[in-house]
This record gives structure tokens, C-alpha cells and sequence, in this order.
């Protein structure tokens, strides 16, 4: 209820502006008496995913809160994981604005925010000093944009020394379009030279923290089933623990009627739903159970979410649809879950 109120003032203003004043107001109200507009308890609806346990199967998708700046308000809302970031090594001001668009007939969103963030170290303290409660976090990291793409390596493995005292997982954020030639590091050798790098750092890290931090391979909805196969075989070689699909897409069709699909970065919400729902299908005859997926890409209900556990995920990820349908839905989500198990 109160968040539709909040969303018509919200959707009045510049999407970028609604998400920053929405960031700022959470930052600023979790742990007051002000919370209560958008706490809510929800059933204990445990899932175990990838060697930890999350207290419900829905998670908030990367890029919401880049910074980990309102992780409390997040954990009051009821989401059972938080996946802060995309973080980078440096911080860097991301693409020129505008750069997010609202394409509310299709309850979609266009953005080419090309990971703002105020850089790693922040993002450590931002997680040191909230209050997670039994939220699991999981840490996104992806490259600075003026790091060339050769060295990028290099950006995920500072990154991942950085977090790995602080995350319960971490994503590696090779799929998103905003980047330039990011998305190529899903593809033959630079993608087994990355993977394998990672897991030899995560195995180091496990020792010197006498901590096991699982890593997830966050892929695009855009690849063809060869190009899917070819990562999916990459990830049962080099033991990955876990991958979330999807990113945004670039496709547009589901949208051409709309003015705003010219514009140049990744969709979501709606038009992106049955997408995300084949690739994990596909993902996971490919992976055949050797690790799990995290189903993200157009949940607008708890039906969707139940399509993508259908499908083969083991857990979810919400943004977009958050966004129109609010807080609720994370509700929504659960009960369904509730009700299936
Ligand atoms: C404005 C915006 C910013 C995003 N930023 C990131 C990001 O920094 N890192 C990332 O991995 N995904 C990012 N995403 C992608 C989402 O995490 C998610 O994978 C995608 O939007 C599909 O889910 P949805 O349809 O529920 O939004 C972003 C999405 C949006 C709409």
C-alpha cells in the first residue's frame, strides 16, 4: 500500500533521480521508527543454495544497491540475500546521463548505467557496518571501464581479495552490455584463463580466512545454446559453485512498439521473463545438477518466480519487478514457494 503511493510520486521523477532518492530515503530511515513503512516479516522459508543458507528464495539482483549503501532497509523488507555491487576496483562515474529509461507499458526498463560505484573499499566498510541479521550477501564485482579488457583479470581478482572477507558469496559479473568487450570474457580461452584464475585465488583466500566464499558466473541472456553449453562446461571443469542467469538483454523485439527501445543498453522486467526462463532451462540440462542456478530476468509475480524454479533455479533474483510491484512481491514470492514445498 504505502509503496504505491511512494511509486506515483516516484514515477513522476527522472528514473535515475527515483533511484537515488529511493536509495538515500531507505539509507536514512532503516533502524527508526520510519522503517515501518517497508519492513515486513515474512515465513521462515529456508533454501539451501551453493553450501550456505538463505532464509527465503528471494534475493534483490545486483545494481540496486550498488554501493551496499541500504543493506538494513533491504534486510527489513524480507529479501533473504542482497547482491551489492557491480563493484569495481576504483570508483568510476559510469556512462553519461541520461542512461536508465522506463518503458512502463511493458513494465521494462532500459539502462546503460555502466557500473557507478564508488569503488571497492567503500563497499567493504558499507557491509562491515550494516546489519545483515541471517540475510546472506553476496558481492558483485566486475572491471574498472578503463582497465583494458586483457588486464581485466586482474580488476576481479583485486576485487575479490577486497570482499572475500566480508561476502557470503561472490557474483563475477562478466554479462553486462554496458561495458565495452566485457561480454567477450564468456567466451574460449579468456573466459577459462578467468575461472580458472578465481578459483585458484578463491582456494588461497579459503585458507588464509579458513573460510570456503562460494563464486557464481553471472551470464547473459543473449548467448546461443553452443556458446551456453560451451560456459556451462567451463563451469562444471573449473568447479564453479554456482551461476545466475540472466543479465539484460539486448534484444528488443518484445518492445519495438515502444519509442524508448532505440535506446542503446540492456532490458528488463516483463519482456525479458520467458527469455531468462528458457536459458536457465537450458542451463541446467547443461550442467546436469553439478552446480545451481540463481533465476533472475523479468519476475513480476509469484507465479514467474515458480516458472523459474521450474525451470531448474534454485533460488531467485528480483529487480525490475520490484520496482513496479514494490516490497509485495517478495511476499508474493514466498508464500508461492510456501505453498509448493
Ligand atoms: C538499472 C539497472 C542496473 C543494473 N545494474 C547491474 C549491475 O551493476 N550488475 C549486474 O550484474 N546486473 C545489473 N543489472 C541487471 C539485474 O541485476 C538483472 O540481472 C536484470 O535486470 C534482470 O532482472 P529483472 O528483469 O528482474 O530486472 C541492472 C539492472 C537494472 C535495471
Amino acid at each position: 500500500m504505502f509503496y504505491k503511493i511512494a511509486q506515483k510520486f516516484l514515477f513522476q521523477t527522472n528514473p535515475e533521480f527515483a533511484h537515488n532518492f529511493a536509495i538515500t530515503s531507505l539509507r536514512c530511515t532503516a533502524g527508526t521508527p520510519l522503517a515501518m513503512f517497508y519492513s515486513q516479516k515474512l515465513p521462515a522459508a529456508p533454501v539451501e543454495c551453493m553450501g550456505l543458507t538463505f532464509p527465503n528464495p528471494v534475493g534483490l539482483a545486483a545494481g540496486m544497491d550498488k554501493d551496499g549503501e541500504s543493506i538494513d532497509a533491504f534486510v527489513a523488507m524480507g529479501f533473504g540475500h542482497i547482491e551489492v555491487g557491480t563493484v569495481t576496483p576504483r570508483p568510476q562515474p559510469g556512462n553519461d546521463k541520461p542512461r536508465a529509461f522506463r518503458l512502463r507499458p511493458a513494465k521494462a526498463i532500459i539502462n546503460r548505467m555502466g557500473f557507478n560505484n564508488l569503488g571497492v573499499d567503500n563497499l567493504v566498510k558499507n557491509i562491515k557496518n550494516s546489519n545483515r541479521g541471517d540475510a546472506i550477501i553476496g558481492v558483485n564485482i566486475g572491471k574498472n571501464k578503463t582497465t583494458p579488457l586483457e588486464e581485466g583479470k586482474n580488476d576481479y581478482l583485486f576485487c575479490m581479495d577486497k570482499v572475500y572477507e566480508v561476502a557470503d558469496y561472490i557474483a563475477v559479473n562478466i554479462s553486462s552490455p554496458n561495458t565495452p568487450g566485457l561480454r567477450s570474457l564468456q567466451y574460449g580461452e579468456m573466459l577459462d584463463d578467468l575461472l580458472s584464475a578465481l578459483k585458484e585465488r578463491q582456494s588461497k583466500l579459503a585458507e588464509q580466512y579458513n573460510r570456503y566464499v562460494p563464486i557464481a558466473l553471472k551470464i547473459a541472456p543473449d548467448l546461443s545454446d553452443d556458446e551456453l553449453k560451451q560456459i556451462c562446461d567451463a563451469l562444471v571443469k573449473f568447479k564453479f559453485d554456482g551461476v545466475i542467469a540472466t543479465n539484460t538483454t539486448l534484444d528488443r523485439e518484445a518492445v519495438k512498439h515502444l519509442p524508448e527501445h532505440a535506446e542503446a543498453g540492456g532490458l528488463s522486467g516483463a519482456p525479458l521473463t520467458q527469455r531468462a526462463t528458457e536459458v536457465i532451462a537450458k542451463t541446467a540440462e547443461y550442467l546436469d545438477g553439478a552446480l545451481p542456478i540463481i533465476g533472475v530476468g523479468g519476475i513480476g509475480s509469484g507465479q514467474d518466480a515458480m516458472d523459474k524454479l521450474d525451470a531448474g533455479a534454485k533460488i531467485v533474483q528480483i529487480y525490475t519487478g520490484f520496482i513496479y510491484e514494490g516490497p509485495e512481491l517478495i511476499k508474493s514470492i514466498t508464500e508461492d514457494f510456501l505453498k509448493r514445498k
